[in-house]
């Protein structure tokens, strides 16, 4: 049986094929390299020494999903494929949802017709919105994301809770990543954004390695103890640990299971320049800028329902996820392109 990664080529996605291959398992990569770069995959099969199959392709395309579950064995289905620039999101409401919900119903309906109901979807932190306490467990109600990327997620999660509702045999894990950053320690995959970073780790090291001149604090106002904004930070490798304990979850029993995957650590902006400038020796120079719109004050996890029910819990702290990810920023200053 194979597993079958939908962006796989991408930044996590790259990093869970890596860790499936570890584990022997089959791995079949569906990805339309709209976001990523297929080196990525080229390295994950030189770093493990085993080989994956790659099809290029877009999950809105039925036709396609109808073939390749034909064609291979698949028992479960790790689905990373969407678009993620939350921006973006604003500007081409359409192109989002079409990509992010649309592409999710093309590829249930593909596992509905093809009878595979194992599927483990990369939802987000996002789908809380702006939550009173700190920190966030699952037990509280669904927020209202500030932005359509957000607005996808929750759609998804919705559509994936009415499908197990309604047949048993579905088995689903809606994971609730919070903010995921690092790299492989090997230093040879890692995140590659293709235009300026919106994300805060990727632009403090393009700032450290001196792609960028100077880092935007979006707002140091906040009720937080420094004033700017605080947030999970968990390490891509223990992200993808998550999912392999919620794949064997699932396959254990069918049902909707939904978890945080966060540290439980709150690190504001500046607490996340200094550990970079400790980690990599260099300096990161920032100015304060007015708060950036959508922002929340802070968000962590409570991740320990994960931890009772699935028996995972994140091993690496901010020091690894700094210096894993100048690692990658130092070999690979251009990313996949260098
Ligand atoms: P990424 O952009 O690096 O990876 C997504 C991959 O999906 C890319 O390789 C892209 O080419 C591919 N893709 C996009 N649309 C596709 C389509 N229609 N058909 C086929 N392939 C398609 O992003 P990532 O950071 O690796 O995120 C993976 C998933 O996790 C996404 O669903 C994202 O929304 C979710 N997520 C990410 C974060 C984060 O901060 N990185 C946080 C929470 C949730
Ligand atoms: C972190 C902190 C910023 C950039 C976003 C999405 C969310 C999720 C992950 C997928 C905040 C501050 C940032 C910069 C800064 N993705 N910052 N200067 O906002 O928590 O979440 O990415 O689901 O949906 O909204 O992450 O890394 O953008 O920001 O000061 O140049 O860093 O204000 O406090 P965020 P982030």
């Amino acid at each position: 049986m194979s597993i079958l990664v939908t962006g796989g080529a991408g930044y996590i996605g790259s990093h869970m094929v890596l860790s499936l291959l570890e584990h022997d398992h089959d791995v079949v990569v569906l990805d339309s390299l709209v976001n990523s770069s297929l080196e990525a995959l080229r390295r994950v099969e030189s770093i493990t020494g085993k080989s994956l199959r790659f099809i290029e392709g877009d999950i809105r395309d039925r036709e396609l999903l109808d073939r390749l579950f034909a064609e291979h064995n698949i028992s479960d289905v790790l689905h990373f494929a969407g678009l993620k620039a939350v921006g973006k999101s604003v500007e081409q409401p359409l192109h989002y949802f079409d990509n992010n919900v649309s592409g999710t119903l093309a590829l249930c309906q593909a596992m509905e017709a093809a009878g595979v109901r194992r599927l483990v979807f990369s939802s987000s932190a996002t789908v809380y919105g702006e939550v009173g306490t700190m920190p966030i467990h699952e037990g509280l109600p669904t927020g209202t994301p500030t932005n359509p990327y957000g607005r996808s997620k929750l759609m998804v999660e919705e559509v994936l809770k009415d499908l197990v509702k309604s047949d048993s045999r579905w088995s689903i894990a809606l994971l609730r990543y919070f903010n995921p950053v690092g790299a492989h320690e090997s230093g040879l995959i890692g995140e590659d954004p293709n235009d300026i970073p919106n994300n805060l780790v990727p632009f403090i090291s393009q700032v450290a390695i001196g792609r960028r001149e100077v880092l935007s604090v979006y707002g140091n106002d906040y009720p937080t103890p420094d004033g700017t904004g605080v947030r999970d930070y968990i390490h891509v490798s223990d992200l993808v640990d998550g999912h392999l304990c919620a794949m064997q979850a699932i396959a254990r029993q069918p049902g909707i299971g939904i978890w945080n995957l966060g540290t439980g650590q709150g690190y504001s902006v500046l607490n996340m320049i200094q550990a970079f400038e400790e980690a990599s020796g260099r300096d990161v120079p920032y100015n304060i800028a007015l708060r950036r719109d959508g922002d929340i004050p802070e968000c962590w996890a409570d991740p320990s329902k994960a931890e009772r029910e699935l028996g995972w819990k994140a091993k690496r702290n901010l020091d690894a996820m700094m210096h894993d990810t100048w690692r990658w920023q130092v070999n690979n200053p251009e990313g996949y392109r260098s």
